[in-house]
C-alpha cells in the first residue's frame, strides 16, 4: 500500500495588518487584554477587492512551487473553510478554475478549525487506496468580514482573521514516512456553543432588514465553555495519535496546535508536558485564522527550519461543531 507524504507547504495572508490598537478604535478593548487573553498582537484582514479564493490561490501555489509540481499534476483539490466567496459553489470549484485544473474533484470540508486536519485525512485515504497521487489540501479563510466591530462583538472580533494555508500531499512507497494517522471527533450537542445562525435557510426572505439588527449574523461563541472542552480534547486526540502509532510524547519533535488562543496552546503543552520550544505559536501574528491557522503554521515552521527531514509533527485541532481530530506526520 502507497503512503502519504506531505511534499510542499504554503502559506499566505492578506498585506493589511490589523493592530490591537487599531481595534481600540472600534470596540472597548486594550492591547494588554488582548495580549493577556489570547495572546495575539496583530492580525491580518483582507482589504476591498480581496476575496477568500485569491488567499487560497496564493497559498496554494506557493505549496505547489515548494513541491515543485506543476498545477497540472494535481489529481484532486480538498478545500477546508467554513464561509466562501459565493454562498455556493464553495472554494474548492473557485480555487480549482483559477488553477485551471478543470475535470479534477474539487472538494469542500466545512469543519471550522478542524477543517484542515479533516481534509488531509480525506487526502490520506485517497492516496493511500491509490486513488489519486497528487492531492492539494487547502486551509482558508476571511473572518473578519463577519465580526461584530463593535463592543458588543469584542470578545470574538479580537480573534479571529483571515489567511490561508497548503500542503501538496503525495504518494510515496516508503512506509516509514508521511502521515502515519488522522483521529477525527466531532460532537454536534455544542452547536450552539460557538456559532454563526443567520442569514438562514430557513427564514423567507433569506435577507431582511430586520436581520442587519440582530446579532445572530455574526459569529456566537461561549469563551469560557469553548475553552474547558479545548484543553480537554486537544490532549485526548494527541494522545490517541501517539497510542495508535505506539509513540509516546517525548517521541514528538513540533506539536502544531491550531492556533485558537495561546493561552490554550500553553495549557496544552503544560498538561501534556511538552517542552514549550516544541509548541508551535503564531497567533501573535496572525490571530486566529480557524480552518488555515494549522496549514499556516506547519508552512511557517518548515519555512522557519523548524521541521526537519524525520521530524514527528503532531497536529491537533478543536472547534466549532464541536470538532477535534489529530494527525501524526514523519517528514
Ligand atoms: N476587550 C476587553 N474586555 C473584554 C473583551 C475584549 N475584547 N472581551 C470580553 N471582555 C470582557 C468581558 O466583557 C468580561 O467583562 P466583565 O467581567 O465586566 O463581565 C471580561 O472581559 C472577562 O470576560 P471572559 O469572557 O470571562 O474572559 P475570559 O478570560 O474567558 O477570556 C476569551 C475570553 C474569549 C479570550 C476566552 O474565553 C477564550 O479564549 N476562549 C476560547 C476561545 C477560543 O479559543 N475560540 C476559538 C476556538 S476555535
Amino acid at each position: 500500500m502507497k503512503n502519504t507524504q506531505i511534499i510542499g507547504m504554503g502559506h499566505y495572508a492578506p498585506e493589511r495588518v490589523v493592530t490591537n490598537a487599531e481595534l481600540e478604535k472600534w470596540m472597548d478593548t486594550s492591547d494588554q487584554w488582548i495580549r493577556e487573553r489570547t495572546g495575539i498582537e496583530r492580525r491580518h484582514w483582507i482589504s476591498e477587492g480581496e476575496k477568500l479564493e485569491d488567499l487560497a490561490y496564493n497559498a496554494s501555489t506557493m505549496a505547489l512551487e515548494n513541491a515543485g509540481l506543476r498545477a497540472s499534476e494535481i489529481d484532486c483539490i480538498i478545500v477546508a473553510c467554513i464561509m466562501s466567496d459565493y454562498l455556493f459553489p464553495g472554494t474548492s470549484a473557485l480555487l480549482q478554475a483559477r488553477l485551471g485544473l478543470p475535470g479534477i474533484p474539487a472538494i469542500d470540508i466545512r469543519n471550522a478549525c478542524s477543517g484542515f486536519v479533516y481534509a488531509l485525512s480525506i487526502a490520506d485515504k485517497f492516496v493511500k487506496t491509490g486513488t489519486y497521487k497528487n492531492v492539494l489540501v487547502v486551509g482558508a479563510e476571511v473572518q473578519s468580514t463577519s465580526l461584530d466591530l463593535s463592543t458588543r462583538g469584542r470578545d470574538i472580533a479580537v480573534i479571529f482573521a483571515d489567511g490561508a494555508g497548503a500542503a501538496v500531499v503525495s504518494a510515496t512507497d516508503d512506509q516509514n514516512k508521511g502521515v502515519l494517522t488522522t483521529h477525527l471527533h466531532a460532537d454536534g450537542n455544542f452547536v450552539d456553543q460557538l456559532c454563526m445562525k443567520k442569514p438562514s435557510v430557513n427564514m423567507r426572505p433569506r435577507l431582511g432588514k430586520e436581520l442587519l439588527e440582530s446579532d445572530e449574523i455574526y459569529p456566537y461563541m461561549e469563551g469560557r465553555h469553548v475553552f474547558k472542552h479545548a484543553v480537554t480534547r486537544f490532549p485526548e486526540v494527541i494522545k490517541e495519535a501517539l497510542e495508535a502509532t505506539g509513540y509516546s510524547l517525548e517521541d514528538i519533535d513540533l506539536l502544531i496546535p491550531h492556533q485558537a488562543n495561546l493561552r490554550i496552546s500553553e495549557a496544552v503543552g503544560k498538561r501534556l508536558g511538552i517542552a514549550p520550544e516544541k509548541v508551535y505559536s503564531n497567533i501573535q501574528e496572525y490571530g486566529n485564522t480557524t480552518a488555515a491557522s494549522i496549514p499556516l503554521a506547519m508552512s511557517e515552521a518548515a519555512g522557519k527550519g523548524l521541521i526537519k527531514e524525520n521530524d514527528l509533527v503532531c497536529l491537533a485541532a478543536f472547534g466549532a461543531g464541536f470538532t477535534w481530530a489529530s494527525a501524526l506526520i514523519r517528514f
